[in-house]
């Protein structure tokens, strides 16, 4: 069968939609508002509150593809890509999902009707293995399970599998299962008849690999380690759609398939290196084969993280990528001999791969292309500096083995992987102290590991319910009752999450912050701290539970607060529409914090943006506030309606079927916003922008303030030029003024600077005239007049330039502050031993001071500069 990868992507999806499922859109690759995760890992993840009953069920049935990232956390494959031709970090997942409707026989027997049947796979090469049970967890082997795939494949086929493969879990927490994986047999006739295949599956043969996981979802892994049953039974499966395009392809590495070729294919021409697939480790062309795979495999999750909102950068999710992009940097370099950015040019071939598929690349290429050519430029200076430093270590230390800690610093700072290291050092006839190398390592993890711990307890029911109803839109205050709390501890501080049936509270999202407030009720009041979203769920924090958890709260939001805040949010929609409008088109939101006092807002944009630029943003802006545009909320309007009416949609942001329209004038501002905003745009009373810097490679950031925060700053602003004038002593103009004072300052400045030179001139001649000759060295030891320090260093080093044999000793007192100068000839450093850094913190003892330096040249300052006398008399006798 000769499918391409696109085709077999579609047979995929028209096979479930044919079973009745909905076809859903991928979800972002970077995580937000789900603390436990930095990156979709699984095509379940957009499903969390579904399956734990956190979320109403909108269709029962649901397929998708969806970008997976599994570079951190519980599943990491990162090690492994490249090296292997089976694992990838940005791989999509084809998956089918049941929401408490069909269960473990539909799953089974569409996952092998669309295996054997539409994509015709031999079956005589498939493998299935079911869930043994575990004892220590009190599960039962899944015999149901068992009994399906009996009905379709012999048993000799069907394998019983531990709970490390055959028990699904979404991470330490969360929703799990007993799973079925499908595997398929890829070897030669030949090699099948000598070894059973059976044999191979989950042994890490790489022709013998894991296609499909069919997750039967039925638990809640809690905190404690226990298994709670969720209130329904799901399907959660997850195909390596990579891999089947592999198998269905008849390749024998994924790379060979049509997904990698125009990738690897570039890559190969531009460095004129052949890419043989077949490579082995101990083939010459390893290293080059390994680098190609690396860098075709990295380029998908680099392009679609920066693709989806998630930059480059030292920390977090940032991190991550830039380590992934790093990686790849690195072996382009060193086995491909790419010493010019290059990874950049690969995207444009993978945008067009996805066109129609994932489009969020090639609508954002240029920009996906700037961030990572600005990252390759910066690491290729990294990488040779780094190299510049080994070969420094080289130089300054013997030893045949380099230290461990070294080589940390170099993994570390300079982002070396320890097999480079290692090879560089093999290359010297040297090895790594590996040990040294992983302690240190070790040391790094728990420090970050300690930084970020969450340690969140199970929730506490407190009172019957699972929909919590926002109604902050509407209302700043509620009726409310505690469904569930609580209890987190982070670095250390312990704190309470509250989820109410009813709330007026805002959780952070999309640049907003959450609201703070109070809940009244039986007599107390609980202070709300910060609210924030935990996938779909609205939770409040608290530093203290309410002692009567089931009595009846009036939830109030901080009005004062929300108000300021939504001023900055309907502000940020007016700079925006303002930016588009002056800059262009391409100015995309790529951040954006609001909270009452401030707004700050990053964009796509390549260049700074003009005073005269900003002039023109702000007045757009503060003529639409005088305007007192009206606010018009449409909610529930359906995705696509509202993208064809012309609302400004944001990239990597997870939008649902129908979605909230805030416009401020149908011809100026119309977005796709969860937050709260202004009744009419007066409200946000003055608009200021306060600076205008750059983030990253082509992302600039506004911050701007609004009401009163903006009054303040020009009240502030004008007061300060009123105390500058009066200082000019009212001048008519005052710029002027300034640049003239200006003028006669440096004029003065080089004056005096001249004057100090000539002073310094005739002390060095008068110096050298004193000088006392003692057991062969010209000794002075004078207190000179002259203004700072700078002019004395100076005549010392002019003095040393015209006596030989010195040993000098200045003085000074400089606005009542006694400070010493030594300065020894190098020979009599060497002959007499003498030091200046030790000399002068002897003679600072008489000056009530202390100094050091080095031993030609050495200074000290004091508090008492009656001493500057007995100090020079002192410095004769280190010539005795
Ligand atoms: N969640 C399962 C997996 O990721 C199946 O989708 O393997």
């Amino acid at each position: 069968m000769n499918k391409t990868a696109k085709e077999i992507r579609q047979a995929f999806l028209d096979f479930f939609a044919s079973k009745g499922h909905q076809i859903v859109p991928s979800a972002p690759i970077v995580v937000k508002n789900d603390p436990t995760l930095m990156f979709t890992n699984a095509g379940m993840n957009q499903f969390k509150d579904l399956f734990l009953g956190e979320a109403p069920i909108k269709y029962p049935r649901v397929a998708d593809t969806q970008r997976c990232l599994r570079v951190s956390g519980k599943h990491n494959d990162l090690e492994e890509v490249g090296i292997d031709t089976y694992h990838h970090t940005m791989f999509e997942m084809l998956g089918n999902w049941s929401f408490g409707d069909y269960f473990k026989k539909e799953a089974i027997e569409w996952s092998w009707e669309l295996l054997t049947d539409v994509l015709k796979l031999d079956k005589e090469r498939l493998y299935v293995s079911v869930f043994e049970g575990d004892e220590k967890e009190g599960l039962p082997m899944d015999t149901e399970a068992y009994n399906y795939w009996k009905a379709l494949v012999p048993e000799s086929r069907i394998l019983k599998g531990s709970k490390k493969d055959n028990f699904w879990e979404m991470g330490d927490t969360g929703p799990c299962g007993p799973c079925s994986e499908i595997h398929f047999d890829n070897r030669t006739d030949e090699e099948r008849a000598k070894v059973d295949g059976a044999s191979l599956v989950n042994a890490d043969d790489p022709q013998v690999i894991e296609i499909w996981n069919n997750v039967f979802m039925e638990f809640n892994r809690l905190k404690d380690g226990s298994l709670k049953k969720l209130p329904a039974q799901h399907v959660d499966t997850g195909m390596g759609f990579e891999r089947l395009v592999r198998v269905i392809q008849a390749k024998t590495s994924n790379y060979d398939t049509d997904v990698f070729i125009p990738l690897i294919d570039f890559i190969a021409k531009s460095s004129a290196v052949n890419y043989n697939s077949n490579a082995t480790p101990t083939d010459s062309d390893w290293g080059q084969a390994v680098a190609m795979r690396v860098m075709a495999d990295h380029i998908r999750a680099i392009s679609f993280a920066i693709a989806d909102g998630q930059l480059p950068s030292n920390n977090k999710a940032g991190y991550v990528i830039r380590r992934i992009l790093r990686r790849a940097v690195r072996y382009a370099y060193q086995y491909l001999g790419f010493k010019e950015p290059f990874l950049n040019k690969l995207v444009p071939i993978l945008a067009a791969q996805f066109k129609g598929v994932f489009d969020e690349l090639i609508t954002q290429q240029d920009f996906v292309q700037k961030v990572i050519l600005e990252e390759e430029n910066s690491f290729l200076r990294t990488l040779e500096n780094g190299i510049n430093r080994f070969e420094k270590y080289i130089s300054e230390n013997k030893g045949e083995k380099i230290n461990g800690a070294f080589a940390f610093e170099l993994y570390d700072t300079y982002g070396f992987p320890i097999d480079l290291t290692e090879l560089m050092a093999r290359e010297k006839g040297l090895s790594v102290d590996m040990d040294g190398f992983n302690a240190e390592l070790q040391k790094q993890k728990e420090r970050s590991r300690a930084a970020t711990a969450i340690d969140a307890g199970d929730w506490v029911v407190v009172n019957d319910g699972e929909e919590v109803d926002f109604v902050g839109y509407d209302a700043t205050e509620a009726k409310s009752r505690i469904l569930k709390y609580r209890q987190v501890k982070a670095k250390g501080v312990e704190q309470y999450q509250l989820v109410l049936d009813v709330t007026p509270f805002y959780a952070e999202s999309g640049g907003q912050v959450g609201d703070r407030g109070i809940l009244t009720g039986d007599g107390e009041e609980v202070i709300i701290n910060d609210t924030k979203k935990e996938n779909g769920l609205i939770i409040h924090f608290t530093d203290q539970l309410p002692k009567n958890l089931e009595s009846e709260f009036l939830a109030r939001v901080d009005l004062h607060s929300r108000t300021l805040t939504e001023n900055n949010h309907s502000a940020t929609h007016l700079l925006h529409a303002a930016l588009k409008s002056v800059l262009g088109e391409h100015v995309n939101q790529k951040g954006s914090l609001v909270n009452e006092d401030v707004l700050r807002f990053d964009f796509s944009h390549f260049a700074k943006v003009t005073e005269e630029e900003l002039s023109k943003i702000e007045a757009i802006v503060n003529q639409k506030v005088r305007a007192n545009i009206p606010l018009k909320e449409e909610r529930n309007v359906p995705y696509q309606k509202a993208l064809d009416s012309g609302v400004t949609a944001l990239f990597g942001e997870k939008y649902g079927d129908y979605v909230r329209v805030i416009t401020f004038d149908d011809h100026y501002s119309k977005e796709l916003c969860g937050g709260t905003h202004v009744k009419a745009t007066g409200q946000i009373g003055f608009f200021k922008i306060v600076s205008e810097s750059a983030v990253a490679a082509g992302v600039r950031r506004i911050e701007a303030i609004t009401a009163d925060k903006a009054e303040e700053y020009i009240v502030a602003q004008t007061r300060l030029l009123g105390t500058v004038k009066e200082l000019l002593k009212n001048p008519k103009d005052v710029t002027r003024s300034l640049e003239t004072l200006l003028e006669e300052n440096n004029k003065l400045k080089k004056e005096i600077e001249k004057t100090i030179l000539e002073r310094a001139a005739a002390l060095k001649d008068r110096l050298k005239e004193n000088a006392k000759i003692i057991d062969g060295v010209r000794f002075i030891a004078a207190e000179v007049n002259l203004p700072n320090t700078d002019a004395i260093k100076n005549l010392a080093y002019q003095v040393k330039d015209i006596v030989d044999n010195l040993f000098l000793v200045l003085a000074s007192n400089i606005d009542g502050k006694p400070n010493l100068t030594v300065m020894i000839s190098e020979n009599l450093v060497q002959e007499k031993g003498l030091n200046a850094g030790t000399i002068v913190r002897e003679l600072a003892k008489e000056i009530q001071g202390g100094g050091g330096g080095q031993p030609f040249f050495a200074t000290a300052g004091g508090k008492n500069p009656e001493g500057i006398a007995s100090a020079l008399a002192k410095a004769e006798s280190f010539l005795k």
